[in-house]
């Protein structure tokens, strides 16, 4: 990524116990795996996971790379199922809207039965390898409380908002890593959203947050 995300965005805790537990947890979380994510990118998909316990749906993320995203959203997710897709070869076709950073085909490529193992110990969650949408059968009757979207391309972003979108709950939350850092994803969503009534939330760090009306 071009730069030390453990050490960047760092969580002020403001006399929070549960922001201190949540920053205890999330050094273990590095210390076990590769998080793509600074601090408070990881604390917002942790808070959009805990908030939407009350809105009807299941959860989804796409893009899981090794894993550490979806460990934060179980820690969060209560009972809900977690559905989790990524090709496990990396990142698929890179248009030249992507092309930023040395993003490329096959890029962040791990390994699906790490990834089974690092979660096996968690409940209710279901991993799903190979392209979404191509992988999404499983899930086309479900509605969703909360989707986390870390996919880097436009393609990816696209063809996911228009397949989540429809099925969010009102009071879901949809999202999207790299909305700052990636032309392609900025272009996904803001096209997307042109013209639904929901806001896009640029954050502070490099996301964006949709609260589906
Ligand atoms: C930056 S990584 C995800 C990082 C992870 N969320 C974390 O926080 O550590 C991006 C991932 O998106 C996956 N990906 C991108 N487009 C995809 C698609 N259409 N279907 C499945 N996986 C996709 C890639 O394989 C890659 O593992």
């Amino acid at each position: 990524m071009g730069y030390d995300i453990a050490h960047r965005g760092r969580l002020s805790h403001y006399g929070s116990a549960e922001r201190k537990r949540f920053t205890s947890s999330l050094k273990k979380i590095r210390s076990d795996t590769d998080l793509l994510l600074e601090d408070i990118e990881a604390y917002h998909i942790y808070m959009a996971a805990k908030i939407t316990e009350k809105v009807p749906g299941d959860i989804a993320e796409v893009g899981v790379y090794k894993g550490g995203s979806a460990k934060i959203i179980c820690s969060a997710k209560g009972n809900r199922a977690l559905h989790l897709f990524d090709t496990f070869a990396g990142l698929p076709r890179v248009d030249d809207v992507d092309a930023v950073w040395p993003f490329y085909e096959g890029k962040f490529a791990a390994s699906y039965d790490e990834v089974k193992a690092y979660l096996a110990s968690e409940k209710n969650v279901h991993l799903y390898k190979g392209l979404f949408p191509d992988t999404s059968a499983p899930v086309t009757d479900k509605k969703f409380s909360f989707v986390n979207l870390d996919v880097d391309t436009y393609d990816s972003t696209k063809k996911c908002l228009e397949f989540f979108y429809p099925r969010m709950s009102p009071g879901g939350v949809i999202v999207s890593h790299d909305y700052l850092t990636a032309p392609g994803v900025r272009k996904a969503v803001d096209e997307y959203f042109a013209n639904k009534p929901e806001p896009v939330v640029e954050t502070a760090a490099s996301q964006c947050i949709v609260v589906k009306v």
